[in-house]
């Protein structure tokens, strides 16, 4: 159990062409989104036929795109289903997560992630963050640890793998269950094996914005058949189909519906996006990772803002380019540094609010917020930048620029 040290950093994967960089004055205006969706002619063309073909929810493609993902996880079970929101409360369904458990889950995430923990009568029991990957500290974690804990669901921040080893050790010890959240993770990997095909249960993300997309969505990877087969049926109103009729034979129409089941299940039209954006995965991942070379080039000449810092060993996803400012050289905070930025069209966005601060947790919970000081203090700092396919070189200059001048504007 340690923090990251300066020489686990690694370096950029390709060499960076930065010829001229301006620290004080940005160039002309731009705007700059957050993000921008990669959508081809393959994706619309595969949307229209499979609205032409008769079958419009989860059907062939859907079936197709599951074998296409197990076979980019490396995954032996996969379903596609609703969204990454739908997968966690199916992983956790069917390990019997219920009233009377606690259930080990970041602060520092999506609101979603930790929602279905409560919709399904449980405890969630927040861990703090690691100060320098801002992913799941695992000793924190391991202090958490409560007798009712079963389940922990490690988030891979941005889409950088958390420290799997240690927590799945630390899982194992204390008889808890590991699903990993790997909404940002697409195309990661954890000392070369890909996320996906570590943990029992690994949940993925197709929303708008991630690795890959197909507007909403998810994939459930398993590498456990029971739980699989639980959660098949659980995404599709509790309906077991290996069953037959009184005369002993399968008929397409005989069913049984075993549980009260959920309806989470993935269109055929949807999936028709999918397997042609997967097709494009890892070179959006490329390019991503093409992205963050360049960024990091540039905050090599930006004093007051400290770049991600990158694990080695670890193939980083990129979803998302989340930056510190280092507010003790600032004559402003992180909210007012974002204004300014606004008005010069740099677009950003900042993740995430940690979810003990929320009225809701507070209120219900009790949540404090200096239970949790490393999230705190990064909340105070942290500013996601653009990240995606597509995104010029130009426009990441310029947000560099725009970030330099305000540093240079406010420093102390
Ligand atoms: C870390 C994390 N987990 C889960 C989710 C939920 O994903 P979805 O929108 O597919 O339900 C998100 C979405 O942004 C996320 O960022």
């Amino acid at each position: 159990m340690r923090t990251p040290r300066f020489s686990d950093v690694a370096e950029p994967s390709s060499e960076c062409a930065v010829t001229k960089f301006l620290i004080h004055t940005p160039t002309s205006r731009r705007e700059v989104p957050y993000f921008r969706p990669s959508i081809g002619e393959e994706e619309i063309n595969a949307a229209c036929e499979t609205m032409r073909s008769g079958w419009l929810t989860a059907g062939p493609r859907a079936k197709e795109f599951e074998d296409d993902f197990g076979a980019f996880v490396k995954a032996p079970y996969t379903i596609a289903v609703a969204s990454c929101t739908a997968a966690l409360q199916l992983a956790l369904e069917a390990m019997g997560v219920g009233p009377g458990v606690d259930v080990l889950v970041p602060t520092m995430t999506f609101a979603s992630a930790v929602a279905v923990v409560v919709h399904l009568g449980a405890r969630p029991v927040f861990v703090d963050c690691d100060p320098a990957t801002l992913n799941m500290d695992v000793a924190d974690l391991e202090r958490r640890i409560t007798p009712k804990s079963k389940v922990v669901v490690p988030m891979h921040f941005a889409g950088q793998p958390c420290a799997l080893h240690e927590i799945r050790a630390i899982a194992e010890h204390h008889g808890l269950r590991v699903i990993e959240d790997a909404a940002h993770a697409l195309a990661a990997t954890y000392h070369t094996e890909p996320i996906g095909s570590i943990s029992e249960v690994s949940c993925f993300s197709f929303y708008a914005n991630k690795g890959m997309t197909t507007g909403e969505g998810g994939m459930i990877a398993a590498t456990d058949e029971d739980l699989a087969r639980r959660m098949r049926f659980m995404a599709y109103n509790g309906i077991n189909r290996d069953c037959l009729t009184a005369a002993g034979v399968k008929r397409w129409w005989k069913y049984e519906v075993v549980a009260p089941g959920y309806k989470a299940n993935m269109t055929d039209i949807q999936a028709a996006i999918g397997i042609q954006q997967l097709k494009k995965a890892r070179r959006f991942r490329d390019e991503r990772q093409h992205c963050a070379d360049l960024y990091r080039a540039l905050f090599d000449m930006v004093p007051s803002v400290r770049a991600p810092v990158v694990l080695q060993g670890l193939t980083h996803a990129w979803h998302m380019h989340v930056i510190q400012l280092e507010l003790d050289q600032l004559r402003i905070g992180r909210d007012e540094f974002s204004l300014r930025l606004e008005e010069m069209g740099a677009g950003h966005n900042v993740h995430y609010l940690p979810l003990h601060m929320h009225s809701y947790y507070r209120d219900t919970f009790g949540c404090r917020a200096e239970d949790f000081p490393v999230a705190m203090s990064a909340y105070d700092r942290i500013l996601s930048l653009p990240i995606y396919p597509g995104l010029a070189d130009a426009d990441i200059e310029y947000v560099v620029e725009c970030i330099a001048a305000v540093a240079d504007q406010y420093r102390r």
